[in-house]
């Protein structure tokens, strides 16, 4: 296993996803951990990452030098280059200029890393101070016109260091690289696989909590919370009590499976908090996207303290809320606040812990979406909620443009439904980032046999995204999309009129409010 010793780049996460991709298990520290964390983690090979900070100020972070007295490799990636030439007794200074973003480097292939690679290699680079001298022992390996030590080694003691990152995209063969380091110099085998990492996270959630811990887990139905709740139920079994609050804004259906994947077939600790009503006499009246979005949080809030204060009442305590942070939640980390510095909490939650005076347990913080399905399957969950498609956290009342009321909730979910069956029929749906309806506020004339009809207008939204954070319109097939808008006509009262959303995000947001 491999010690990744964290300096706070954003892109740390990015070299455990790369290893673990290689089947080499690795865990990330951050870079004060202690010589004894250190020596007693056995590594066989140690990462030091990139980082925000200059080894030059004074406050810089640092690791214990035990990492270089263990004798295993170690891989300094640009600060973590920085910080080890700094340490063993070479020179580093400001760069005349800082170079960031593409460049081309000639490496040496006698030089383990670079083994199997072209001698003309394409790398992002991302730095401030380069390394001026280096340390009794090393040699270049890779230099470009403005970074004559863009990579270094001391063959003799296997210490090595980049001044590019190898971890991103932006390095094409920088996979191949870290796969040299993993298996070539530090002997990993690249047996590790998710079933080996639900083991570790089993064990580390047992560590947080504690013999008599007990946690809460809200869950949403989407994949995030349901693998975060069942891999802390693997772990403390009933002392883990899961909490689905029906909101009444739940698309057909959605109630009824919750229960019946989690009450049924996982047998999770699961109370169903029934609070539809007050949901929507709470949104009665209410047109502005907003003040919607805060009316749910906030009641989400306090129904879910007066089911812990129902818990309370018999006797059962809480201690941990559970939430199913990924590391896309917490990579917005761009300053050094202590490694990796959270910035954002689940938007659905926020502000529980605060409120509640709970810690948090967050297995998958880790993990990217692809990961947690895969993690997911491995524990067993049905497919369907592991490829299920992002689900906002106000659900259909962000979707039902202008008031809420139940009347207008039913036909938008009558008409999602149609989309949803016709998305899966046509072999889309895992193709897609979201496709749904959304009910508008706008009436139209129709005919329908002889009769003037006047009625709603609904828009269909298809999006194709990686990430959520950009999306294009997705072009789907025409007779699709005529069986989607005849079906809804036909079969949903109160619509008369469908329309396709072509807009991208940027500038458009996927949800309408
Ligand atoms: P927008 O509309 O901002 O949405 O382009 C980006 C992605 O986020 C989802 N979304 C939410 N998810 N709670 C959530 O859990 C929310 O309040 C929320 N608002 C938007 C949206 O469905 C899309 O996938």
């Amino acid at each position: 296993k491999i010690l990744i010793l964290d300096f706070g780049s954003q892109y740390t996460q990015l070299i455990a996803r790369r290893l673990r991709e290689l089947g080499v298990y690795c865990e990330i520290h951050p870079c004060t951990a202690s010589a004894d964390a250190i020596r007693a983690f056995k590594p066989r090979g140690v990462v030091l990452s990139g980082g925000p900070a200059s080894v030059l100020a004074a406050d810089s972070p640092r690791a214990d030098k035990v990492v270089f007295e263990l004798g295993v490799p170690v891989l300094g990636v640009c600060y973590g280059l920085q910080l080890m030439a700094h340490e063993l007794g070479g020179k580093v200074g400001n760069a005349a200029h800082r170079e960031f973003g593409p460049a081309t480097i000639d490496a040496s292939s006698a030089c383990e890393l670079f083994q199997g690679l072209p001698p003309r290699l394409d790398v992002w680079m991302s730095h401030g101070d380069r390394v001026e001298a280096l340390p009794p022992g090393f040699e270049p390996v890779a230099s470009t016109p403005s970074a004559p030590y863009a990579a270094v080694e001391d063959r003799r003691r296997r210490f090595f260091g980049v001044q590019f990152h190898p971890e991103v995209v932006h390095t094409p063969r920088g996979a191949e690289l870290l796969k040299n380091f993993a298996y070539a110099v530090c002997g990993c085998s690249g047996q590790w696989s998710m079933r080996a990492y639900v083991d570790v996270a089993v064990e580390q959630i047992r560590a947080q909590v504690g013999p008599d811990g007990h946690a809460l887990c809200a869950l949403s139905g989407g994949v995030d919370s349901a693998v975060a709740a069942l891999l802390v139920h693997r772990a403390i079994g009933d002392r883990l009590r899961c909490v689905f609050v029906d909101n009444g804004v739940l698309r057909e259906g959605e109630r009824a499976q919750v229960e019946e994947v989690f009450g049924r077939m996982f047998h999770l600790p699961l109370v169903t908090a029934d609070a539809s009503k007050r949901f929507l006499s709470k949104l009665a009246g209410v047109t502005d996207p907003e003040q919607k979005r805060k009316i749910i949080g906030r009641e989400f809030i306090a129904v879910f303290e007066e089911q812990v204060e129902e818990f309370a009442r018999h006797g059962e305590r809480a201690d941990f809320l559970v939430q199913g942070t990924l590391y896309p939640d917490v990579i917005e980390s761009v300053s050094f606040k202590g490694p990796s510095a959270t910035i954002k909490s689940h938007h659905n939650v926020g502000g529980l812990p605060e409120v509640m005076k709970l810690g948090l347990v967050e297995p998958l913080r880790e993990l990217f979406k692809d990961e947690v399905r895969r993690l997911g399957l491995e524990l067993g969950l049905p497919k369907e909620i592991v490829q299920r498609q992002p689900f906002p956290g106000p659900g259909l009342a962000i979707r039902v443009l202008g008031e809420v009321t139940e009347e207008r909730l039913s036909i938008l979910r009558k008409a999602d439904t149609i989309v949803q069956q016709e998305i899966r029929a046509a072999g889309l749906y895992e193709q897609l980032w979201q496709a749904f309806a959304v009910l508008l506020p706008v009436r139209s004339v129709g005919v329908m046999g002889d009769e003037r009809t006047y009625e709603n207008t609904c828009a269909v939204r298809a999006i194709e995204s990686t990430d959520g954070m950009t999306g294009d319109w997705a072009r789907l097939p025409y007779d699709l999309l005529a069986r989607v808008s005849s079906r809804i006509i036909n079969e949903v009262r109160g619509i008369n009129r469908v329309v396709y959303d072509v807009s991208s995000k940027p500038p458009a947001t996927i949800e309408w409010e």
